[in-house]
Parts: C-alpha cells; structure tokens; sequence
C-alpha cells in the first residue's frame, strides 16, 4: 500500500513536472534585461570579461555559463542574479536591489524583472530558444500510407478530390510570442473552409477520414477560414495574432498545427468528407 502511494506521488509529480515543462523560462526571456541594465559595460571585452549583455543571445548566453569569481562555485549568471540583489551591480548607478527603494531609477530592475532572472536560476538556466517552423507529418506515403492510396504531393498531406497535390500547409515569418509575425497559408484545399487548430503535442500520424492526424495535446480551435481559390489564411485582417489566439505563453514553447477541410465528394475515398493538411510545428521564442 506505502508503494503504492509512493508510486501515485511519483506519477504525480513527473506529470506536473511535464506541464511545466512547457512554461519553463528560458535565456530568451532574461535576455532583453541583460541587454538593457548591464549592456552598457558587458557587451564586447565587457568589465570582468563578462559579455552577458552582447546582442547575440548564443554568445551571451555562452558567457552566463562561464564561472564567476564574485560567486565561487556558481556561474556567472547565478552570481548576476545574487549581484542585482546585494546592489553591486549594475555599478556606480545608485541601485540598492531593493526595487521599491529604487523605484523610479530606470538603471536598477523591477521586482518583475528580478522575478524573471530568478525563474531562469531556478528552472535550470535553460538556453535561448531558437525560433523556428518547420513542416511535419506528410501524407505523401513517407510515414503512413493515406486512407484510400491518395497520397499527396511530396511534403503536402494527403490528396483531395480537388488537388492531387494535397492540401499544403506553410508558414512565414518569425514564431515570437513578444513579436509575432506568423501567417499560416493553407493551399489546394476542396470545399468552402477551413479550419486551422494548434495542439501542444504531436502524435505519429493517424488515419483521420482522407488525411492524417499529428496534431494532439491541449487541442485549441484557431479559426474558420473562407477559402480563396483553395487557399486559406491565418490571420486575416482583424484576427487575433496566432500567439494570441493560441494563448501561447510569454516564455514560448512549441506548437503545433494543422487544417481541417472539407471534401464533400463522396466518390473520392469513401466512406468520410473531411482531410487535413501536412503539420506545420512552431517553435516559440518568447
Ligand atoms: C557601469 C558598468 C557596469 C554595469 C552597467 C554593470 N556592470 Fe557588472 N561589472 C562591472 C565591472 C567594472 C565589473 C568587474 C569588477 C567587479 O567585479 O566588481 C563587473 C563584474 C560583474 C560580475 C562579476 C563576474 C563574475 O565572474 O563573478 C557580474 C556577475 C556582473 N558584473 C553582473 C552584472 C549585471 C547582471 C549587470 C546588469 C544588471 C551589470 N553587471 C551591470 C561593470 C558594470
């Protein structure tokens, strides 16, 4: 019985752990307030040699590792932390650590930016978070066979009645919760909409009606799409931004999407009218 309450604790705990994981903060969140508050002198042969502030968030992340002489046996970005706290850094500004008594000076941090750094420390002082898109979960027959032999176009999802190719699912701009620019463009689509849906997990493909199914997880409903000659977009003027919409957190994290789209013909792979798109997986920076 103990094992048993031990095990349940120990299956609880891995599985809380699993849901964090998704919110961790990584050195793409501190990142900014590095830039800011101690740039000025830790950017390039930086004071102490210490370039925690240098633009290329690799290269200062880089230097946060490098062992510090102020706090031995801990990294430089630990002893930063333990320096904004104790009011030596940033130098000669007037800061005590304390940010009610240094509300008001921009040099010193606020309590929410001490928040964030102290986060990173204790989440593990994760690297930066590269952001990145990148398709997945063709139904062109390189993973699972389409329902019906309908493959699709290399990298597409599986064909329609309409498009041999396959519905394509695509993406530009930058994955960035604080600056996001993503648009997502679902091509040679059959029927009259679509509808795109982000997950925060992915599955190795299952038939689902005429396509195929990657995307699972905490399934959320973006938006329905008139389609434009095949063509889908999100957003369209007026929408939500992706990461919005998806409630994407601020310290980012990866998602992933796909569109769901009509085929109404019953003679193309019977006996269903629906089929998806290939997956597009998000990496999120902050
Ligand atoms: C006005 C210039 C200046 C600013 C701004 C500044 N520092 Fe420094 N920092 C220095 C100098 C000079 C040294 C080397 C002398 C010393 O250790 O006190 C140093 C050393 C350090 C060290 C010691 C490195 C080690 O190996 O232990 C840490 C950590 C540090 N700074 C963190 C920060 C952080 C974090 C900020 C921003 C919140 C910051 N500094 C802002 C000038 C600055």
């Amino acid at each position: 019985m103990q094992r048993f309450v031990l095990l349940l604790v120990l299956a609880v705990t891995l599985a809380l752990r699993g849901n964090l994981a998704a919110a961790q903060t990584t050195f793409s969140s501190v990142h900014p307030i590095f830039q800011a508050k101690c740039g000025s002198c830790h950017v390039s042969g930086g004071s102490g040699g210490f370039n925690i502030g240098h633009p290329n968030p690799n290269s200062a992340y880089f230097q946060s590792q490098l062992a510090s002489y102020y706090s031995p046996g801990n990294t430089k970005g630990y002893a930063s932390l333990v320096r904004i706290l104790d009011g030596s850094m940033p130098v000669a500004s007037g800061c005590t650590g304390d940010p009610t008594a240094d509300a008001g000076n921009p040099a010193c941090l606020t309590a929410a930016e001490q928040a964030l750094i102290t986060a990173w420390i204790n989440d593990g002082q994760l690297g930066p978070i590269t952001p990145s898109a990148t398709p997945f979960c063709p139904g062109d027959g390189s993973l699972v066979p389409c329902p019906c032999g309908n493959s699709g176009a290399t990298g597409s999802g599986c064909a329609n009645s309409v498009f041999a190719a396959g519905g394509l699912l695509a993406s530009t701009g930058t994955p960035r919760v604080s600056a996001d620019t993503i648009v997502l463009t679902a091509t040679n689509l059959s029927g009259s909409t679509c509808v795109f849906f982000q997950g925060d997990a992915q599955q190795a493909p299952v038939v689902v009606d005429d396509g195929l199914g990657c995307v699972t997880g905490s399934v959320v409903r973006i938006g329905t799409k008139f389609l434009t000659g095949g063509t889908g977009t999100y957003p369209e003027p007026g929408d939500l931004q992706l990461s919005v919409r998806g409630a994407v957190p601020p310290v980012g994290g990866t998602r992933y999407y796909q569109c769901f789209y009509r085929n109404a013909s019953l003679a193309f792979c019977p006996p269903s009218t629906s089929n998806r798109t290939n997956g597009m997986r998000l990496v999120w920076a902050p």
